[in-house]
């Protein structure tokens, strides 16, 4: 059977928009934004965006789209078959390695709706939130089982295949993220006291910003636009010929820092509704499943139908980012498996999944009955998230860089990034640079930042 491509241009960016836009848009952007000095920060972001995300993304995308193969496959055929073609293969296990933990997060936010639906956080007092998480991730069942459901449904769209599956259900499921999305700041914003949160949002406060605060949006930008872990690759291998590859990153790029951006809208207003301290908020999961619950109750009226929706939407919202990330990395691997291994799509689906219930499951009984099987002090899942955070991305990220600035013929790059000379590049130049010098070196300071390397600057 030959190999499927998406079935239009607008699918296909959704399905890699969809693969960037997840719970590190929800969970983390905005607060970043907001305590290293607002539109500062967002500047700062999108620049970072401009210098090394495009280049990189952009470069994901040629490998795909002109070897149609798997990350391995087609790193293997760029290379020629040298070194560098463990660069694809590293790619496929970082991919994989983060689906391992990413999914027991999906499996929380789908806890959360049900919560919220059933209005379960009606008059709890707000010292309770804390305890009502712990007691729920501690729990050895609950979390499995929400975890088997959403891995069942990864399941289901990955064996549909490429267009009845990925791209239907992105298109699908992305209009309807951003509608809830754009809901939900209407909400917000619209509450009494809205104005500061914004204020403390958009505000550009320069004196916040040092060398850290690059560092940050580096980091962040990278992990937010799935840079380095195979997904832009392999969705770029089910892209037709004529998709323009510059174009589309840039698509996929403002479609991800928008919706970063209104999350924030989100979550600040209704945060300085309640007149709580933003700086007290946390990040993360306890900003997602220990604040925001309390703020949503006490801004919306506790225990009111209004609470219940919007609290409903958020963790709905959050689970259908979170899904379209998480099959996107399942992608990498099932291509992976079925390319290489010559099995059928099914059969290497099956295997994968496989793989991620079993692990998935020992990153989610970490917080309870495997709580004490600890190294360096992280438990299983926060092994599995700091591997893969501050050394798998990062040096992937270089790797690829490196590669295509200094390895990658310029001609094939030229004639491909110009779909044959048909679209006009100006910007060639300035991005080879940018993934020959300016690129390697910047991850290799996010790096050597995240390794402790540069504490004498914060
Ligand atoms: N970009 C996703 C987020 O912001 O949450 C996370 C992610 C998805 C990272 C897919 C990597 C990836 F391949």
């Amino acid at each position: 059977m030959g190999r499927e491509n998406f079935g239009s241009k607008l699918g296909a960016i959704l399905a890699a928009a969809g693969s960037a836009v997840g719970l590190g848009n929800i969970w983390r952007f905005p607060i970043e934004t907001g305590q290293n000095g607002g539109a500062a920060f967002i500047i700062i972001y999108v620049c970072c965006i401009i210098v090394f995300g495009l280049p990189i993304m952009t470069s994901e995308f040629l490998i795909g789209r002109y070897t149609h193969a798997n990350t391995a496959g087609a790193f293997r055929i760029v290379s020629n078959g040298s070194i560098w073609k463990w660069v694809g293969r590293l790619g496929v296990f970082t991919g994989w390695f983060i689906l391992c933990y990413y999914v027991v997060v999906g499996a929380w936010t789908l806890h959360y709706t049900y919560l919220s639906v059933t209005n379960a956080f009606n008059e709890v007092p707000a010292k309770q939130y804390e305890n009502i998480f712990g007691d729920f991730v501690s729990n050895p069942w609950i979390p499995t089982l929400w975890l088997f459901l959403f891995i069942g449904v990864i399941h289901f769209v990955i064996t549909r295949g490429v267009q009845s599956g990925i791209e239907k259900s992105a298109k699908l499921m992305m209009p309807t993220l951003f509608i809830i999305t754009l809901f939900l700041a209407v909400c917000s914003i619209s509450l009494p006291g809205a104005s500061k949160g914004l204020e403390f949002l958009l505000k550009p406060d320069w004196s916040k910003v040092d060398s850290t605060t690059v560092l940050e949006a580096m980091g962040q930008a990278f992990y937010s636009l799935s840079l380095a872990m195979g997904c832009l690759c392999t969705y770029a291998s089910y892209f037709d010929k004529k998709t323009p590859l510059a174009k589309s990153a840039v698509n996929v790029s403002m479609i991800d820092t928008l919706i970063a951006i209104m999350a924030g809208f989100i979550i600040f207003p209704s945060v300085f509704n309640i007149g709580m301290d933003p700086n007290d908020v946390g990040v993360g999961a306890g900003l997602t499943f220990v604040s925001l619950p309390n703020v949503f109750q006490q801004a919306l009226g506790d225990g009111s139908i209004l609470a219940v929706i919007f609290s409903t939407a958020f963790y709905f919202l959050l689970f259908v980012a979170a899904l379209t990330s998480a099959i996107s990395l399942h992608e990498v691997a099932t291509a992976y498996v079925t390319e290489e291994f010559n099995m059928s799509r099914k059969k290497g689906a099956t295997l994968v999944t496989s793989t991620i219930l079993v692990l998935g499951t020992l990153c989610s009984l970490s917080f309870g009955p495997l709580s004490h099987a600890t190294l360096f002090d992280r438990n299983i899942f926060e092994m599995f998230d700091d591997l893969s955070g501050r050394f798998l991305l990062p040096i992937g990220g270089m790797l690829i860089s490196i590669f295509a600035g200094w390895v990658l013929d310029r001609k094939l790059y030229r004639d491909e990034i110009s779909n044959g000379g048909d679209l006009k590049t100006p910007y060639f130049k300035m991005l080879i640079f940018s993934l020959r010098y300016i690129t390697p070196i910047a991850i290799g300071l996010v790096f050597l930042d995240q390794m402790g390397a540069f504490n004498f600057l914060k």
